[in-house]
């Protein structure tokens, strides 16, 4: 497969992508989030669609327009990213995990500000785990032969971290970034590898998160379930 040809090899399937970055509230002003950009699960939707899938991009705070051509659900939390994922997916071919998911959420969301008080102190914020939804997902396949991939951003041994993520997550694809100065966090660019869970492992060079999104569905592509 040639990039940037749009051959339409996903023509008649339906692939999901989550994108953006999950905000946990903490009080009505506040909330616990992080840098996700959601360019990456856009490229990843906008090429799908290019290729002929009808595409469901389930969006967390990108605030990014709405791609022409792509059903988009919008989300804030990593509780409602879940939700919209798992209705999603129940007809999906495949589905693409590309949000930063938050790790954990406020145990309680305070109803009212939170205020200061005039000892001086600051509150403990308590939190508690929020669901692994591509383990979930990987484990509970919604159809037979549906392809799972997921994205971690690591830092030091990128591969060893990766390929224990690969197999501790239980989905087909991985793709790893490394985390450094000029990637990934609202960058245009992108380097990363894709490891499979039959071993291969996929170099994608320092470049546009448009040419990492054709080479994540030139990866799934052979890996979908023959059709009748
Ligand atoms: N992910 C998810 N649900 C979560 C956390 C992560 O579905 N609660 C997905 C992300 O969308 C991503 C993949 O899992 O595709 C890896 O995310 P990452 O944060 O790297 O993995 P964690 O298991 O949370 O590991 P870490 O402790 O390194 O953050
Ligand atoms: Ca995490």
């Amino acid at each position: 497969l040639t990039r940037g040809t749009a051959a339409p090899d996903l023509t008649g399937r339906h692939v999901v992508v989550s994108a953006g970055g999950t905000r946990e509230p903490l009080d009505p002003v506040r909330y616990l989030g992080n840098r996700s950009s959601g360019k990456q699960g856009y490229a990843l939707a906008r090429a799908a669609a290019a290729r002929g899938a009808r595409v469901t991009l389930v969006e967390a705070n990108t605030g990014i327009p709405d791609p022409a051509g792509v059903d988009v659900v919008h989300v804030g939390t990593a509780v409602q990213l879940r939700e919209a994922v798992l209705k999603a997916v129940s007809d999906a071919d495949a589905v693409v995990m590309a949000a930063a998911v938050a790790d954990f959420r406020p145990a309680v969301y305070a109803t009212g500000k939170i205020k200061k008080k005039d000892d001086g102190g600051a509150p403990t914020v308590e939190l508690v785990r929020n669901p692994d939804i591509l383990a979930e997902i990987s484990a509970d396949r919604a159809l037979p032969g549906q392809v799972v991939v997921g994205f971690a951003a690591e830092t030091d041994d990128v591969l060893a971290h990766g390929r224990e993520k690969l197999r501790r997550k239980g989905c087909d694809l991985l793709v790893v970034n490394e985390v450094g100065e000029r990637k990934t966090f609202g960058s245009e660019e992108n380097e990363a590898v894709v490891l499979a869970s039959d071993g291969a492992e996929t170099p994608v060079p320092y470049g546009p998160k448009e040419a990492l999104a054709e080479t994540v569905w030139d990866l799934v592509v052979p890996r979908l379930r023959a059709t009748t």
